[in-house]
């Protein structure tokens, strides 16, 4: 038999733990894909009293990842404990004594990816992160690889398995964001701090991490404008719904000439539609290149079982193909010859849905509409309710809800400022995007 891989494990949490129950579970396929066997040897944890149903077999647990990183018998080294520090300093301890990294952590790539990649490039050693972005989805070899051939023109992805889950509920049940969250949270499908999730910022974690593979450019997580699920209110699925559309978190990348155009944000899509099927705690990566067109990869985004897949196929392309993805991990996080620059979220186009609350009073709709024409935007269509609001004594008020052509969003913030000025509206005026292009019906 040949000598056996020796994996190291920071972190044997949910992920980690995936890990090595893959690596049990499929140790003779493995053995076969790869000519050899693959063996844990050393494992760090916080905890060593901690329950924990997957235990590396016969691998004694420290609470020193060095000692990991040290063990003479550690070829490559898996970081699934999550967080910048200390995760970021061992992966870079681990490439300078000479081994490859496999890991999950999109919020340490999406901020510090250069000097990662700067490093695996010196040592001369792969940094894999299929399970960073999508879980299961292996986006970021078909983008690496199978893609290769295209100028990749858009993305539009759910990224996020919990607000997925939260938004596919509050469409079906109609029930209020916080009920659902609460719900979300005792089945296990949401953090107890589900902030980073629902305020869009794991999503924009993600979607720069696809931004410097599809588009070679490197963006940091601020530069991404994002909007989050955390405000949406039932009323907005409710309407968009008897529009024909349902609303998804969608992370967004569109190359334009001049450009790129990136952001997170609550939006639209047709019913029917590919990225509107996508349900629960799923994920979907719409993916438009100039040669293939229009690409879609779906599946599970997250869990232990999903991320661990996606992180033992990183170890297998390392075994099998090491020399590709030493060179992928060397060329990678630089920006490519001509990378597009980033387009002001103000000049970015979309087609909208507004909705205001309006005194219901004739000639509200007219001045609202001049408004919007003088800042160039073009109404598509115009619904407004029965009153359902007695706000104060005398003022009854109604949704009107308008759905505009394509305009900027710099128009959009000017009419909406107008508006709030000179309209005696109840509350702020709601503006989400409408994605006019979420794949083919099915
Ligand atoms: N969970 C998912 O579905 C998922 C999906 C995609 C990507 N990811 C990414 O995968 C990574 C891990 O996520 P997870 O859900 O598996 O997290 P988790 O369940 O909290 O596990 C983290 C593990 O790291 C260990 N750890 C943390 N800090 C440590 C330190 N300083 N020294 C030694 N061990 C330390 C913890 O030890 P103790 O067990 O002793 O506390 C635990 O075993 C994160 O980057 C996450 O973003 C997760």
């Amino acid at each position: 038999m040949s000598s056996a891989i020796g994996v190291g494990i920071l972190g044997v949490g949910t992920v980690g733990q995936g890990v090595v129950r893959i690596l049990a579970d499929s140790a003779e396929l493995l053995e076969q894909r790869v000519g050899q066997p693959i063996k844990v040897v050393a494992a760090a944890v916080r905890d060593l009293d901690k329950k924990r149903d997957y235990l590396p077999d016969g691998v004694a647990l420290t609470t020193d990842p060095m000692e990991v990183l040290t063990n003479p018998l550690v070829d490559v080294v898996f970081e699934a404990m999550g967080g910048i520090e200390p995760a970021k300093s061992l992966i870079l301890k681990a490439l300078r004594l000479g081994k490859h990294v496999v890991t999950a952590n999109k919020a340490l790539l999406a901020d510090h990816g250069t000097e990662i990649f700067e490093a695996a490039r010196l040592a001369e050693r792969a940094v894999c992160f299929e399970a960073a972005v999508a879980g299961g989805i292996p986006i970021i070899q078909a983008l690496n690889v199978g893609l290769a051939a295209n100028r990749i023109l858009s993305i539009s992805a759910i990224l996020n398995g919990t607000c997925n889950f939260i938004l596919t509920a509050m469409t079906r049940d109609g029930k209020a964001y916080g009920d659902v969250l609460k719900e979300a949270q005792s089945l296990g499908y949401a953090e107890a701090d589900p902030t980073m999730d629902v305020d869009g910022t794991d999503t924009a974690h993600k979607l720069a991490v696809l931004v410097q593979i599809a588009f070679g450019q490197t963006v940091s997580t601020e530069q991404v404008s994002r909007r989050g699920i955390d405000r949406l209110e039932a009323a907005d699925i409710r309407f968009a719904g008897e529009l024909g559309y349902v609303i998804k978190l969608l992370a967004k990348a569109r190359w334009r000439p001049d450009g790129l155009e990136l952001r997170v944000s609550p939006t639209l899509v047709p019913k029917g539609s590919q990225l509107a099927e996508i349900s629960d705690s799923y994920n979907a990566v719409r993916v438009e290149g100039s040669a293939v067109g229009d690409t879609l990869f779906a599946g599970r985004g997250a869990g232990m079982m999903p991320t661990a897949s996606a992180m033992v196929s990183d170890l297998i392309g390392i075994l099998i193909e090491p020399r590709s993805r030493i060179r992928a991990a060397a060329e990678l996080w630089k920006p490519f010859a001509g990378a597009p620059r980033l387009i002001n979220i103000d000049e970015h186009r979309t087609r909208a849905y507004l909705r205001f609350q309006i005194p219901d009073r004739p000639g509200q709709l007219a001045h609202l509409a001049r408004i919007l024409g003088d800042n160039g935007i073009s109404i598509a269509s115009v619904i407004q309710h029965e009153p359902e609001t007695l706000a104060s004594s005398e003022v009854v008020y109604v949704s009107l809800i308008i759905m505009t052509h394509l305009a900027t969003k710099g128009a959009m913030r000017r009419a909406l400022e107008h508006i709030q000025k000179t309209c005696e509206l109840n509350g702020e005026p709601i503006l989400l995007e409408v994605d006019a292009r979420a794949g083919q019906p099915n």
